[in-house]
């Protein structure tokens, strides 16, 4: 089983959006796969099509100890969603605990059967004790990325505060790069990617997903790309960076 957290402290970047449309191309590509929802926003529910915000999730877990698999729900063939729960936030105020407050979801998650083969967290743009579980619990980290300066700057700080992790981790977490928003003929995109491409050849997916109005509009309807524009080049790059992920799994140590 392959735990990923989609995880940038950036907003906007499209954690949400990769979760979401990554976890359906490797539902479709036959691997089973666990979603969830680490953000208090609530949106991978919605971006699925569960437009009243499920109450409970994995708030549940993390806070009253329930198991992980009372709060799960089947959302498309081989695709469960675990999502936020309305009391998700309040994880982030937990006062007692200790260093124990950050590995609550790695012990959740001992609850799960390992009839998985992808659990993807999609985590929110923080680096607050949820992001921290998530680093707990994950065994990879996919970063999620604009090409611009900003984003360049804001993956800079983001490795950083990964590697402080590093001392309580019993194995680094395996990372990737994924360009998002991307625009094929701007000279910035193209230059980012290079940049990237040179300095961290073992991380970058290279499959950029471009930037693309259908990809914008699927989480107002409540569907992936795959239901919603299944021939779109979006389609096809999502199917891609799926492909690429099942074909690039970490070194087993
Ligand atoms: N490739 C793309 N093309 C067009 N729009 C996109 C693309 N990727 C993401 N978006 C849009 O950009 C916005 C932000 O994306 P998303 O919510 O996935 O980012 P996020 O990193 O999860 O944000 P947050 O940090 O707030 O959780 C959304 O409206 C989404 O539909
Ligand atoms: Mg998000």
């Amino acid at each position: 089983m392959r735990r990923i957290a989609l995880i940038n402290q950036k907003g906007g970047v499209g954690k949400t959006t990769l979760t979401t449309n990554l976890g359906h191309a490797l539902a479709l590509a036959g691997q089973r796969v666990t979603v969830i929802d680490l953000d208090p926003q609530g949106q991978l529910a919605s971006s699925y099509g569960l437009f009243r915000a499920p109450r409970k999730g994995i708030d549940q877990v993390l806070l009253q100890q329930q198991g992980i698999t009372d709060v799960r729900q089947g959302i498309r063939d081989l695709l469960t969603l675990i999502p936020a729960g309305e009391k998700l936030q309040e994880i982030e105020y937990l006062q007692d605990g200790g260093a124990t407050r950050a590995r609550l979801l790695q012990q959740g998650l001992q609850g799960m059967s390992a009839d998985q083969d992808f659990v993807l967290f999609d985590c929110p743009p923080s680096a607050g004790l949820l992001v921290a579980n998530a680093i707990f619990a994950a065994d990879e980290a996919l970063i999620p990325l604009c090409a611009d300066h900003m984003s360049l700057n804001g993956l800079i700080i983001m490795l950083k505060t990964l590697k402080k992790f590093e001392p309580y981790l019993s194995k680094p977490l395996t990372q990737w790069i994924a360009l998002n928003r991307f625009f094929p003929r701007r000279k910035l995109s193209k230059d980012i990617a290079e940049k990237l491409h040179n300095h961290f050849p073992e991380q970058l997916l290279e499959i950029p997903i471009r930037e693309a109005a259908a990809i914008a509009e699927c989480p107002g309807v409540g569907r992936t790309i795959f239901e919603y524009k299944p021939n779109s080049q979006s389609a096809k790059e999502f199917k891609a960076l799926a492909d690429l992920l099942m074909n690039s799994a970490p070194a087993l140590s």
